[in-house]
């Protein structure tokens, strides 16, 4: 039985675009990691921004709470509503229209239900590239991307979300339309709203369209595995490529030895690289027409090989070998559900501080659970690690996280901030970090996000209890 009555919101959505039925909702009340459960009274599938505009208006009007959900791919609970029943979610998964592609403006307008795979295949039929790409790329939306600041795996030649954002059409908390639709490459004119809604998680309006950036398709293409002695090492082959290459790197991925193995062990149809090492790293370069990429590509490594930075290097003789490499990267957080989940941590520090990061946070965690078993990867180039902490072989890892989790993730957290780094490189804040957040940003920094969610939100109806804690 639902808290409200929903009838009025079918008469404004149509019958497919209200779900109420408790087998329907099902899917839209669990997060992907399972943390958080919740009820809803209705799930909103809204087929146009003028009908969510009518939802949104109602919904205000009569104090119900939303909770917008992309593809539902998150890991901090930021788009599962509360456990009372009365919050509503909004789902755009009905408004997926790429709405035109402007090449000559190098642009893309999308609804925000598209997924990001979706987005990446229109770029291609136009030989154009849209370059945010992810494991979850398949299900995780532009609407849920750009709400949440995604990374991915080509955020140091492309940037995150945000820099890939022309513009945006937002429905604000009272059901009005913020028309930012503009392929505007240079826009000074006065505060730039975009950026306010980009990474806010849902908790200052409802993304349903955005402009997207797209770039030249990458012509030539190379890839290639290393086997290096630590992440000390693969900063020292970042900075040797960069400063040999320029900017033509495109993803630079570091997989630790025991997070390979676990690859290895857990995932089918995964075999080890030609190589053998204490830590690895999937780099991947690209550039546009012309020719010679591949061959300074090979000096590059070879140098390296000869000042022993690059232990060996093999690189990927055609497209099946490429993709054989990138899922032995981006397999590792299937591998590491499978043996029941890690103690997830998703840290940055300032490049050159990466080395001192892991050190820091591997001998406090070992010092602690000396049995614990790490997953360390992630996007050195970008200086996120993903510092995961497995329970010993052999135990209970559901056991082991009740126990552990809490102080585990307080050593991480604190070797991360004595860095002066972030604890949420990329997977935002949503329920599960709310504490840390007002905990390590300062009260000024809080004064101010509260402010605008005030600012835009007056009623808090917005998602609520995500980002900020009440
Ligand atoms: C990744 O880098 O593979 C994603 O951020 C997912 C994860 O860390 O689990
Ligand atoms: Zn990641």
């Amino acid at each position: 039985m639902s808290a409200f009555d929903v009838g009025a919101l079918r008469d404004l959505l149509g019958p497919q675009g209200v779900l109420s039925a408790a087998s329907d909702l099902e899917r839209y009340l669990v997060d992907e990691r399972r943390l958080y459960q919740g009820q809803a009274a209705a799930v909103l599938r809204p087929a146009s921004t003028q009908a969510l505009s009518s939802a949104m208006a109602w919904c205000y009007a009569h104090d119900v709470a939303m909770v917008p959900q992309g593809g539902n791919t998150g890991y901090c609970g930021g788009a599962t509503p509360d456990e009372s029943g009365r919050q509503i979610v909004i789902s755009l998964e009905r408004m997926r229209r790429i709405r035109r592609l402007d090449a000559g403006a190098f642009a893309l307008t999308v609804e925000a239900g598209a997924t990001l795979a979706s987005v990446q295949a229109a770029a291609r039929d136009a030989d154009l590239l849209f370059p945010l790409s992810m494991g979850s790329e398949g299900s995780a939306q532009i609407g849920g991307a750009l709400s949440t600041n995604a990374g991915g795996l080509a955020v140091l030649r492309y940037g995150t979300a945000r820099d890939l954002a022309l513009g945006l059409e937002v429905v604000l908390p009272d059901g009005r339309v913020w028309d930012g639709l503009r392929a505007l490459r240079k826009d000074n004119t006065g505060y730039d709203l975009k950026h306010c809604f980009i990474g806010a998680e849902g908790t200052l309006g409802v993304i349903t369209a955005a402009v997207l950036k797209l770039f030249p398709a990458q012509i030539q293409r190379a890839t290639a595995w290393l086997a290096v002695d630590d992440l000390a090492a693969a900063c020292g082959v970042l900075a040797g490529l960069r400063r040999r290459l320029g900017d033509c790197m495109t993803s630079f991925e570091y997989v630790s030895g025991p997070s390979l193995a676990l690859v290895l062990e857990q995932v089918p149809d995964t075999h080890a690289p030609p190589v053998n090492a204490a830590a690895h790293v999937l780099v991947e370069v690209a550039a546009g027409a012309g020719d010679g990429l591949r061959d300074s590509f090979e000096q590059a490594l070879c140098a390296l090989v000869s000042e022993g930075l690059v232990l060996e290097a093999v690189l990927a003789q055609n497209d099946a070998q490429r993709r054989a490499f990138w899922r032995l990267r981006e397999t590792i957080p299937a591998a590491e559900k499978q043996l029941g989940g890690s103690i997830k941590h998703d840290v940055s520090v300032q490049l050159d501080r990466l080395p001192a990061l892991e050190r820091d946070a591997r001998c406090a965690v070992l010092a602690r659970v000396p049995a614990a078993r790490l997953s360390v990867y992630g996007h050195v180039g970008d200086g996120n690690l993903h510092f995961n902490v497995l329970a010993p072989a052999g135990s209970d890892p559901t056991l082991f996280k009740a126990a552990h989790a809490e102080a585990v993730s307080a050593l991480v957290h604190a070797a991360a901030s004595r860095l002066d780094g972030s604890f949420s490189a990329e997977h935002g804040v949503g329920k599960l970090k709310r504490e840390l957040l007002r905990d390590t940003e300062g009260p000024v920094a809080i004064d101010l996000m509260w402010a605008l969610k005030r600012a835009f939100d007056p009623r808090g109806l917005m998602n609520p209890g995500k980002v900020l804690l009440p």
